[in-house]
């Protein structure tokens, strides 16, 4: 009550200029902000920890090089200390499958809210870690505290999204999803920022930079007893219907919540017969398989798009590509200019890359519920496959055309920036969406996994690819992207305005009518409602 009043009020002016159609007739209240908002620290935690240590590496292979001297009294051959850094990078993506993997037992046996509260434990220990290890001496901490904080990051991009989705009214929950990529990008463009050699980047303060991170996680730690735990997993998991209903009446800002209570009961009536379903059961079972395919393929459509390997990697490439394009296109109109330019800083380019994403992950947000995540994520995965080949084009021939590296500049940031119209955002709460109570959990384990395995692989072999490849290493994306657009056109179905239940329901009618004939034990063991058996399950 009054939840919805003055201090939302910008809130919805906003949005209802930019989405005069899809502003729900459910109320957006403040409490209901203050929830997701204190969800999405944990998104932040993902996008920091992600961009915060490409400005310090030289930093961090000098203290490498120091310690070692220290220790054996000579430095680390430059194998080794490649290997040593490598090995600090990579290891923050084992932690991230194994943290993401861990969702699903986590909240099964602690919930949501309890959840993200425990992972924060392991944020203060990778900080502790990364910040002492200057003091200490020691590479090994920072390898050790990258990889717990890999962990947590890797529960926070499963956490976060369920969470989200789990209190989000239906009409609003692909721009609340959303702001879980919001949220990461805002944390790798602050990591960006503090990264710079004038602020934390520097000598001295690199531990700081990395300790960093136990700020948000005691910023929520105190915010999360305030949120409720999540009335869906109340009523549906754990079947306390009074508390989910108050948790409802908080969130909603209204004593009215019947029609909410009503639709996640019909849910749990028809999840009375499957329960918690464990990851094997989900490989198992025919009815979860089309979603199950369908989340493990979005996931890989935003790993192996090359965004990581675009936006870090790449943007240096063409950066250096571009400044030797600019600095023949410059010395012959203005000479002596260039060197001040500045653009040559390749933190700088990715300060930029980092500040597109930020953009249009916001466009991303409010055309969400109006567009669908379908048509938005084709969008995004077209852009990118086209602007992969300008890529390839204009670095391939910037050196016979300077011009043409204005045209790479464009074709990076064209890239990131229809990377966040879909393949950014959507693939991390789609997920949540695909699934009913039972197997949400597990479902969210192997696709999370599936994506921070696919990180790491790209991560691993871009280095070696660019080598082999040179600028057509771009090519190999492009038809990766060509492939998951074609994917996305005929197997994902929109979710936008759709109950959990109903999208469900949907599957599961699909997989009887295709299992319609086989053998009983091959059944999926879903109940269809006979009104929908024999509805196809969605127009493509
Ligand atoms: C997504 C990806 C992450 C990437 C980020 C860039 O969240 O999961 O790997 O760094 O987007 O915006």
């Amino acid at each position: 009550k009054g939840q919805d009043a003055s201090p939302c009020q910008w809130y919805q002016r906003v949005y209802k200029s930019l989405c005069p159609l899809s502003w729900p007739k459910k109320k957006v209240t403040c409490y209901l902000l203050y929830c997701v908002s204190t969800a999405v620290i944990g998104s932040l935690q993902f996008g920091y920890n992600t961009g915060v240590i490409n400005a310090p590496e030289q930093k961090l292979r000098r203290f490498f090089q120091n310690v070692s001297m220290e220790r054996y009294g000579e430095p680390f051959s430059s194998g080794a200390n490649t290997m040593v850094w490598s090995f600090a990078v990579a290891i923050f993506s084992v932690g991230g499958m194994i943290g993401s993997f861990s969702v699903s037992a986590m909240v099964d046996k602690f919930g949501r809210r309890k959840s993200m509260l425990l992972a924060n434990v392991l944020a203060i220990v990778g900080a502790v870690l990364m910040g002492l290890s200057g003091l200490s001496r020691s590479f090994e901490m920072v390898i050790v505290g990258r990889f717990v904080i890999g962990v947590f990051c890797g529960l926070c991009t499963g956490l976060t999204p369920m969470y989200v989705g789990e209190i989000s009214p239906t009409e609003l929950r692909g721009a609340f999803g959303t702001l879980h990529q919001l949220g990461v990008v805002i944390g790798i463009l602050v990591a960006q920022v503090f990264g710079l050699e004038f602020l934390l980047g520097s000598e001295s303060l690199w531990p700081v930079l990395l300790a960093l991170t136990a700020l948000p996680a005691i910023l929520q730690t105190a915010m999360l007893p305030f949120c409720p735990e999540s009335p869906r997993y109340l009523l549906i998991s754990l079947n306390k219907e009074e508390e989910a209903r108050q948790a409802l009446v908080r969130l909603r800002g209204s004593e009215d919540v019947s029609e909410d209570l009503q639709e996640m009961k019909e849910e749990a009536t028809k999840m009375a017969l499957e329960k918690k379903v464990t990851i094997l059961e989900l490989f198992r079972s025919r009815a979860y398989r089309q979603p199950l395919v369908i989340a493990i393929v979005l996931q890989l459509s935003q790993q192996l798009s090359g965004i990581n390997a675009v936006a870090y990697a790449g943007c240096q490439t063409v950066l250096a590509a571009v400044d030797c394009g600019l600095a023949i296109t410059e010395k012959v109109s203005q000479p002596g200019d260039m060197e001040s330019s500045g653009v040559a800083e390749p933190i700088y380019a990715t300060i930029g890359a980092g500040v597109v994403n930020t953009v249009f992950t916001v466009v991303s947000l409010f055309l969400v519920e109006r567009a669908g995540r379908r048509t938005l994520h084709l969008i995004g995965l077209g852009g990118m496959a086209v602007c992969a080949l300008l890529m390839t084009i204009s670095l391939s021939l910037v050196k016979a055309n300077p011009s043409l590296s204005y045209l790479a500049i464009v074709a990076v940031f064209g890239f990131v920036a229809s990377f966040e119209m879909g393949p950014g955002p959507i693939p991390w709460f789609i997920v949540a969406e695909l699934f009913s109570q039972g197997p949400r959990p597990a479902a969210m384990a192997v696709s999370g996994f599936s994506n921070w395995t696919a990180n790491f692989l790209v991560g691993l072999g871009f280095p070696k690819l660019e080598e082999l490849c040179g600028p057509y290493v771009f090519i190999i994306f492009m038809i990766l992207l060509i492939f998951f657009f074609i994917f996305t056109y005929l197997r994902v179905p929109e979710t936008k305005g759709r109950t959990f239940d109903d999208i469900a329901q949907a599957f599961a009618a699909s997989a009887a009518a295709a299992g319609a004939g086989r053998s009983p034990e091959e059944g999926v063991g879903l109940p269809v409602p006979e009104s929908k058996a024999s509805v196809p399950m969605f127009s493509l």
